[in-house]
């Protein structure tokens, strides 16, 4: 491998093999997604428990700031909305000039096998990988569902992972399901779980992080379950405790617990002081 994108996968990918994303991108389909109205704001107590952002070039020029951030993948792919026809029908957004400019460390695009719109987002992958590794710029592939989430089954996953694979991308993003180890089984590159949803409980989320980690994901790129939720820096540093320092669910969910009672007992305090 060459020394930029060795030098590139290792921004992303920390020396214990692990990868913990925040994507902020959600804008890019579905406008201003609650609590991600203000894109700076929401991430700025986030960003010391990530290991890179995932961020279209439009948030990142307005809302992060250049000096000193973390490593960037740029998200490359778009065109659809939640108000048009298909959320499947998307293009490439940015040129390779653009994702050398912006300094990104990875792009991403998503995929929608299956449907429609197969064909085009497969070969939008094919397009931005042979231009990428010219610069040495690693491709992460999303097996996005739109809105048919319940396509996210074992078998399904793994053949949109292996397929995003076989085209080049160097790391895939998909998400997690029950028998998650086929999933990774069947792919020969690194694999992130993806969120999806608000789930209803933390330790929902916890549970299902725990358990990809245990069956062969290297990391996690998360955005609603985090940013939506009213603690999200509890629930970043219980997160980054799964990622990075082998903590079980149970032992993150107490984790988050502790840091939740904390700033409520702080927030007590400041209004004690005001009254
Ligand atoms: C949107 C994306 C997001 O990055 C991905 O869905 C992760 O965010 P969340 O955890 O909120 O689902 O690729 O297409």
């Amino acid at each position: 491998m060459d020394w930029g994108m060795e030098n590139r996968l290792s921004q992303l990918i920390q020396a214990d093999g692990h990868c913990f994303f925040l994507p902020i991108d959600h804008g890019y389909f579905q406008g201003p997604t609650s609590c991600l109205e203000k894109p700076g704001e929401t991430i700025k107590p986030l960003l010391p428990y990530c290991d890179a952002l995932f961020v279209t070039r439009g948030v990142l020029r307005a809302a992060v700031d250049p000096a000193g951030s973390k490593p960037i993948i740029l998200r490359v792919s778009g065109g659809a909305s939640v108000l048009g026809k298909d959320l499947a029908n998307e293009s490439l957004t940015t040129s390779i000039e653009e994702i050398l400019r912006l300094n990104a460390a990875a792009v991403g695009i998503s995929i929608f096998v299956g449907t429609d719109y197969e064909r085009e987002s497969l070969m939008n992958l094919a397009e931005i990988v042979n231009q990428c590794e010219d610069f040495g710029i690693p491709v992460m592939a999303v097996t996005a569902v739109g809105k048919e989430l319940e396509k996210r089954d074992a078998r399904y996953l793994a053949l949109c992972s292996r397929i995003a694979a076989e085209l080049g991308a160097r790391v895939v993003k998909t998400y997690w399901c029950k028998n998650f180890d086929k999933v990774v089984a069947g792919c020969p590159v690194p694999v992130v779980m993806a969120g999806g949803p608000k789930c209803e409980t933390e330790k929902e989320v916890f549970d299902f992080v725990y358990d990809g980690m245990q069956n062969g994901a290297i990391g996690l790129n998360l955005g609603r379950n985090v940013w939506q939720n009213p603690y999200p820096v509890a629930m970043m540093k219980a997160l980054h405790a799964i990622i990075h320092e082998d903590l079980t669910a149970r032992e993150a969910w107490e984790l988050f617990n502790d840091v939740k009672a904390e700033k409520i007992k702080k927030a007590k305090i400041k209004k004690g002081k005001k009254g």
